[in-house]
């Protein structure tokens, strides 16, 4: 009876307490922001493209790390440093992992398959539990076999063929994660299953512009009949949702074959399948598995390309930082001698090339925006029920007092009387987003990108490519600038540094 009475104390002081909380917040101001019209709130100034810049902007100008937009009702908060995302998406994660409805991307073309866009619920927690399977955190070395198998591939490639350079990389991306996922070799740069997942994710850089679709203002929009003239986003959509089916059951359909006929190698895809057979419902668990391995092509493959394109354009702008990395390899290594992931705690200064490529120009600059249903405070500010969230990890890798210059690619920046300085933040904390959302995929894609470009730094020397006549040709360093930021092509010359390197590659 006591306890009874107790228990009952409790919840009432629960009830009063979140009452409140409710009450006070009511009178909070929101975050401050940009001027708002009556109704359509910022809808004419919220920023479409760059839009990581906008947001900095603005709260250097407001003097704020958060800041509140309002789009036609819809509510906006933007996180502009690391102590406020910290705070909100990780310390209270358990009220911002949601992810905003995206009615073209997941209800129109199908995408909700990907765990990236996923809602915060039973499903999304059956996928990162598979994930975890995948790509554990306290294993860091599950997957080096494929990872150096792909970097020396890669070798071989860009000796043979360095003018497309830019293909090889790529190459040696999907054939790391198809490997891990499905336990298929991709032999060619126009392999099937390679080309209908980058068709895919070329349809999602599109839709994933703000603006670039009315309906994802306007959800009731998806309703208007495929045959009305202004549904024309209804038909693309129909036509991106084929890629999206084939992008997520075309290599799981070849695994279960392989299975069948005894010829799968292990993979994430035959270890779950092998594994789940025996549960409740085998058709739901196959489709949270198709699911999962389908998301890690989708998110794993263009961020990896993009930060080893940007490193070797970086090193293109800093021919010195290249030179101390290979001399750093010279030393600890020998010469014409390659790196192992065994090595990587003796070669600071190539984690400091890396940890900069991660840094200079980061891949997700805004990440993928979190939701909270709930209404909560932050610093006296009333953040409203049904917010998107968005972390501006841009403006946290270009913070001048912790990264000084920070437009410039100065890998030094990480080091100190010879070692990692552990006072200068890690990129990979912004770099892979946060809290219960944060990339499960973040060991891999460290391993994956430390393995290659230190490989290729070891065996290459990089320079800016000469046309016939002599001319040094200077990239762009112009970058195409959706959901991911990836170089455009650009030109470079890779020359093989020693006779003895070549022979180690092609053996
Ligand atoms: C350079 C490489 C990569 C970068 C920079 C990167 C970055 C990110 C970022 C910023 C997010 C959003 C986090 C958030 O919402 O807070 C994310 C999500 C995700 N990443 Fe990565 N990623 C990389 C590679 C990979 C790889 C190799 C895989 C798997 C093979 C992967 C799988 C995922 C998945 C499944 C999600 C969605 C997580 C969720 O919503 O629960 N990523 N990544």
């Amino acid at each position: 009876m006591i306890q009874l009475a107790t228990l009952a104390c409790f919840f009432l002081i629960v009830y009063l307490y979140v009452r409140h909380l409710k009450s006070s917040s009511r009178h909070l101001h929101l975050p401050p922001g940009p001027k708002k019209l009556p109704l359509l709130g910022n809808l004419f100034n919220v920023p479409t493209s760059l839009a990581w810049i906008t947001y900095h902007k603005w709260c250097k100008e407001l003097n704020t790390d958060i800041i509140h937009l309002s789009v036609a009702g819809m509510s906006i908060v933007v996180l502009d440093n690391i102590e406020a995302a910290t705070e909100l998406l990780e310390k209270r994660s358990h009220i911002y992992s949601g992810r905003p409805r995206l009615p073209m991307l997941s209800e129109l073309m199908g995408y909700d398959f990907n765990v990236g866009f996923m809602q915060y619920g039973e499903r999304w927690r059956k996928c990162r539990r598979l994930l975890h399977i995948a790509f554990p955190p306290d294993d860091s070395q599950r997957h080096h076999p494929q990872e150096l198998n792909a970097a020396h591939n890669l070798l071989l490639r860009l000796l043979e063929d360095p003018e497309n350079f830019m293909d090889h990389i790529k190459h040696m991306a999907a054939e790391t994660i198809m490997s891990i996922a499905y336990g298929i070799e991709i032999k060619r740069n126009d392999d099937p299953y390679v080309t209908v997942a980058e068709q895919g994710n070329k349809a999602i850089a599109m839709v994933a512009v703000p603006g670039a679709f009315l309906v994802d203002t306007i959800p009731a929009l998806k309703h208007v009949p495929d045959w009305m003239p202004f549904a024309g986003f209804k038909r693309k959509a129909k036509e991106w949702k084929k890629l999206a089916l084939m992008a997520s059951a075309m290599p799981f359909e070849t695994t279960k074959q392989m299975i069948d006929d005894g010829s799968a190698v292990p993979s994430f895809v035959s270890y779950c399948l092998e594994n789940s057979r025996a549960g409740d419902d085998p058709a739901f668990e196959e489709s949270i598995i198709r699911d999962t391995a389908g998301t890690m092509y989708l998110a794993g493959a263009d961020t990896t390309v993009a930060i080893i394109w940007s490193c070797i354009l970086g090193l293109l702008t800093n021919p010195g930082a290249l030179k101390k990395a290979q001399q750093e390899m010279d030393s600890v290594l020998g010469v014409g001698v390659l790196p192992e992931f065994g090595d990587q705690d003796s070669l600071p200064y190539v984690m400091a090339v890396v940890r900069e490529a991660f840094r200079w120009r980061d891949v997700a600059p805004i990440a993928i925006p979190h939701y909270t249903a709930v209404e909560d405070v932050y610093n006296g500010y009333r953040i409203p029920a049904g917010s998107i969230v968005v972390a501006n990890s841009w403006a946290m890798l270009h913070d001048e007092t912790m990264y000084p210059e920070p437009f410039e690619f100065n890998p030094d920046r990480f080091i100190k009387d010879g070692k990692l300085n552990h006072a200068v933040r890690d990129p990979g904390h912004a770099a892979f987003g946060f809290g219960r959302r944060e990339c499960p995929g973040r060991n891999m894609a460290l391993s994956s990108v430390w393995i290659t470009v230190a490989s290729i730094m070891a065996a290459f020397d990089i320079s800016k490519a000469v046309d016939k006549d002599g001319n040094t040709i200077e990239p762009s360093y112009e970058y195409l600038q959706d959901m991911i930021c990836m170089p455009l092509p650009f030109k470079c010359s890779l020359k093989p540094r020693s006779k003895e390197i070549q022979r180690l590659i092609r053996c």
